[in-house]
C-alpha cells in the first residue's frame, strides 16, 4: 500500500443504472484520518458512490482507489481496508451481540488470540457492554446503530464508510454515535452520510454535498457557509441619531455595512441590519462603542447563524437552478 496516497480517491465517477445516471462525473480526495461529511438530499447518489466506494457496486466509469488500491481491479484487497456499515444496517436477528462480533471477527481474519480483547474494546468504545449478551433482533434501534458500527471498526481498518449511521436514532443515541465518530477522528479516514446537517458540521472536517449525482459544494463546514450564503449579518435595536450611526459603525470595524434600517417603533428604537465578509465576532466591540456613546441606546443584538442546513438548501437549490432550468441566464 503506497504511503504517500490519500486514503480515499474518486475521479470522475460515474454510475447509470439501466440508462438511469445515479452518479455523474464526481471526483474528491479524502485525506487520511479525515472525517468527510456526504450530504445530499434523497437519490443525489450517496449510497451508489459509498458501495462503489467498497467495492460491492462497479461503476460504470471513472476511477476509484483506497489507500492507493484501485477498487475496480483489487476489490477484494479493498474490501479489507474498509469498514463499512450500509444503509439500514442489515444485521441477523437471531445472533447474540458479542457472538455476532465474533463472527464477523473471524470472517475479517482477526487473529483468535486478539480477537477476545478487540470485541471488548468495540463493547467500550460503542457502549455496548449491557447488551452483550442479548439476542440483535431485540435490540432497541440505537442499540442496533451501535452494533453496526461496532462492526464496522472492528478490524481497526484504515477507512470507515457509514451511510446514515445516525438515522432513526433519538438525540442522546445521536450524541453517543457522534463522540464515537469523533474519536475515530486522526486515527481512520472516516466518510458518513447524513440528513441531520447539523451532525455532519460537529462532527466533520470537510463537507461534500451532493444533488442528482453531483457535486454541487465542499469544503469545511464554516466555508461553505459563508461561500453560499455570504456575509454575516447583526441584527441590532438602537434608538437615537441614526445619521450619526454609520460612522460609529464603520469606526468599529470598516467592513461592517449598515444594510437596512427599520422603521422607529414607539418605543424609538430602530431594527438596523449590519453585514460584513468578516468572520471574527464583532459584538462585544458593537456592544462597547454603543454603550460609550451617549447618543445611543440600545436594546438587543444579535447575530444571525446560517446553518449547515441553510447552507444545504442553497447549494442544492443553486444545483436545482442550473439543472433544471437552462433556459435561465446562470
Ligand atoms: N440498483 C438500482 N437500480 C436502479 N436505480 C438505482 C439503483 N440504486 C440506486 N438507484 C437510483 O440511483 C439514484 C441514487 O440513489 P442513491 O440510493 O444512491 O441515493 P441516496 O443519495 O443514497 O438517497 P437516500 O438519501 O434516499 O438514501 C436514485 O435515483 C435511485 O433511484
Ligand atoms: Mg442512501
Amino acid at each position: 500500500m503506497p504511503d504517500s496516497s490519500p486514503a480515499i480517491e474518486v475521479r470522475n465517477l460515474v454510475k447509470s443504472f439501466a440508462g438511469v445516471t445515479a452518479v455523474s462525473n464526481i471526483s474528491f480526495t479524502v485525506a487520511r484520518g479525515e472525517i468527510l461529511g456526504f450530504l445530499g438530499p434523497n437519490g443525489a447518489g450517496k449510497s451508489t458512490t459509498m458501495r462503489i466506494l467498497t467495492g460491492f457496486l462497479p461503476a460504470t466509469g471513472g476511477h476509484v482507489s483506497i489507500c492507493g488500491l484501485p477498487v475496480a481491479t483489487r476489490a477484494d484487497e479493498v474490501k479489507r481496508l474498509i469498514g463499512y456499515m450500509p444503509e439500514n444496517n442489515p444485521l441477523p436477528e437471531d445472533m447474540r451481540v458479542t457472538e455476532y462480533l465474533h463472527y464477523r471477527g473471524r470472517l475479517k481474519e482477526i487473529a483468535r488470540s486478539k480477537l477476545g480483547d478487540r470485541i471488548s474494546e468495540v463493547l467500550d468504545l460503542c457502549d455496548l457492554k449491557r447488551v452483550r449478551h442479548r439476542i440483535i433482533g431485540k435490540l432497541s434501534k440505537g442499540y442496533r446503530q451501535r452494533v453496526g458500527i461496532a462492526e464496522a471498526i472492528l478490524a481497526e481498518p484504515p477507512v470507515i464508510i457509514m451511510d446514515e449511521p445516525t438515522i432513526g436514532l433519538d438525540p442522546h443515541q445521536i450524541l453517543i454515535v457522534r463522540d464515537l465518530i469523533s474519536r475515530l477522528r486522526g486515527k481512520m479516514t472516516v466518510i458518513i452520510s447524513s440528513h441531520i446537517l447539523p451532525e455532519i458540521e460537529m462532527t466533520c472536517d470537510r463537507v461534500l454535498i451532493i444533488n442528482q449525482g453531483r457535486v454541487v459544494a465542499a469544503g469545511a463546514p464554516a466555508d461553505l457557509r459563508r461561500e453560499i450564503l455570504g456575509p454575516s449579518r447583526y441584527r441590532l435595536e438602537v434608538a437615537g441619531d441614526t445619521t450619526a450611526l454609520a460612522a460609529l459603525i464603520g469606526g468599529v470595524d470598516p467592513s461592517l455595512k449598515l444594510d437596512v434600517i427599520g422603521e422607529p417603533d414607539a418605543a424609538g428604537f430602530r431594527a438596523l441590519s449590519l453585514a460584513t465578509d468578516r468572520d471574527s465576532d464583532l459584538g462585544e466591540s458593537l456592544l462597547r462603542a454603543l454603550a460609550a456613546d451617549s447618543r445611543f441606546r440600545f436594546r438587543s443584538l444579535g447575530r444571525d447563524h446560517p446553518t449547515l442546513e441553510d447552507v444545504f438548501l442553497a447549494a442544492t437549490r443553486r444545483s436545482w437552478d442550473v439543472v433544471d432550468a437552462p433556459q435561465s441566464s446562470k
